[in-house]
């Protein structure tokens, strides 16, 4: 049997600690045992929520993650690890073999992924090496830079509201996609995902019977969650260390409207930051497409098509073009954490060949929201919590 290698800061009387997160009893048991034997310290939890709890319980070095969980996917997971818990190495442990897979949950940030059936060896070692490098990833992202201090702000939202690293995390990855669609440098492609990841930060703000509300908000309780903007931008303004100017920027501009209908300022086109007008398109859609306290989360299609409706109103033309056209984009939410209907996607051309449109099937929409509806309501509330308060 190897022994755990990693040295680093006492975690549980001066062992690493392992979070493993495995919904089949005995296997988990079994993980827990080689690892134990190995030095490890080690929590265990069943699903995503419980995975969650335990990360906040104490401080994990490395989460060992089933991808199959019941309820909410492994994948799920990891993004908000990578959002909210960016210290602690991912190791996927899976049955799924295919590629596809592997390449997602590398690019949500595990660091390792193991096919079941795992040797004990195969998995203390993939276990050492996650860690440390991770360490090491952690170590040269800290250099120069504010990258504490967004995640810290992160887990503080985070402690207000458990909602916040899923919606964080998620719409970081659709950012850097579109960034990366755009043809910024991959410096800039992570400078602005971890700065969108604090767009909502001034949410800390917004008294909880407004930011849970399970019904529409009363004019004065939309003004209250408006203050989200400028509060966001006051927490993170003032600062020279990247990417807080970004994030600041970002934070203040992530509502204004292309056809200057937003807020706070009623920017409009270009006068709205670039990085702002990406991530206002990133964070609608993962809005649309997420469970929130007064409606479900809507079918992948036809959030997509509501895109496409706001194209040059209240969406940059460029960018919802880079949405439609990013294979990136499309692997985020084909898989893991947004059910897509086959059949309900048709490629034709729009405005050029880059572009597609959807065909949308009314009867898909659950909770009897129908398309209808929320186009009414995208047009009679500029400001529609299920479109643009996320
Ligand atoms: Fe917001
Ligand atoms: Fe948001």
């Amino acid at each position: 049997m190897l022994k755990a290698a990693v040295e680093g800061p006492p975690t549980q009387a001066g062992r690493p600690l392992a979070a493993v997160i495995e919904n089949d009893v005995v296997l988990r048991r079994l993980v827990v045992r080689i690892l134990e034997r190995a030095g490890f310290a080690c929590v265990a939890a069943g699903d995503v929520s419980d995975g969650i709890s335990a990360l906040w319980a104490d401080p994990v070095d490395v989460a060992i993650v089933d991808l199959g969980l019941p309820g909410l996917s492994g994948l799920v997971l990891i993004d908000h690890m990578t959002a909210v818990f960016p210290d602690t190495a991912v190791v996927v442990v899976t049955g799924d073999s295919s590629r596809s897979t592997a390449a997602d949950a590398q690019e949500r940030g595990a660091d390792s992924y193991l096919l079941k059936p795992v040797a004990p060896d195969q998995l203390v070692l993939a276990v050492d090496g996650a860690i440390r490098s991770r360490r090491g990833t952690v170590a040269a992202a800290h250099k120069g830079g504010a990258e504490e201090t967004v995640t810290r702000l992160l887990r503080v939202a985070e402690a207000r509201d458990k909602e916040t690293g899923h919606h964080s995390g998620r719409t970081g990855r659709i950012v850097a996609a579109l960034g990366e669609e755009l043809g910024l440098e991959e410096v800039e492609v992570q400078r602005l995902r971890r700065a969108a990841l604090l767009h909502d930060i001034g949410k800390v703000a917004v008294p909880d019977e407004i930011l849970h509300k399970p019904g529409p908000l009363d004019e004065d309780e939309r003004a209250q969650m408006r203050q989200h903007v400028r509060v966001g931008w006051q927490i993170l303004a003032g600062s020279d260390d990247p990417p807080l100017p970004l994030a600041s920027v970002i934070a203040l501009a992530h509502h204004e409207r292309w056809d200057g209908g937003g807020y706070p300022l009623g920017l409009s086109g270009e006068a709205i930051p670039l990085e702002a007008r990406i991530t206002a398109v990133a964070d609608v859609f993962e809005a649309l497409t997420s469970d929130r306290p007064y409606r479900k989360a809507l079918p992948v299609e036809v959030a997509r098509s509501m895109l496409i409706d706001g194209r040059g109103t209240h969406f940059d033309p460029q960018v919802v073009d880079a949405f439609l056209a990013s294979d990136t984009i499309g692997q985020i939410i084909g898989r893991g954490d947004a059910a897509t209907e086959e059949g309900s996607i048709a490629d034709v051309t729009l405005h050029g060949a880059r572009q597609r449109a959807v065909r949308v099937r009314r009867d898909a929409v659950p909770g009897r929201v129908g398309l209808g509806h929320l186009h009414d309501e995208l047009d009679a509330q500029p400001d529609d919590r299920e479109l643009t308060t996320s």
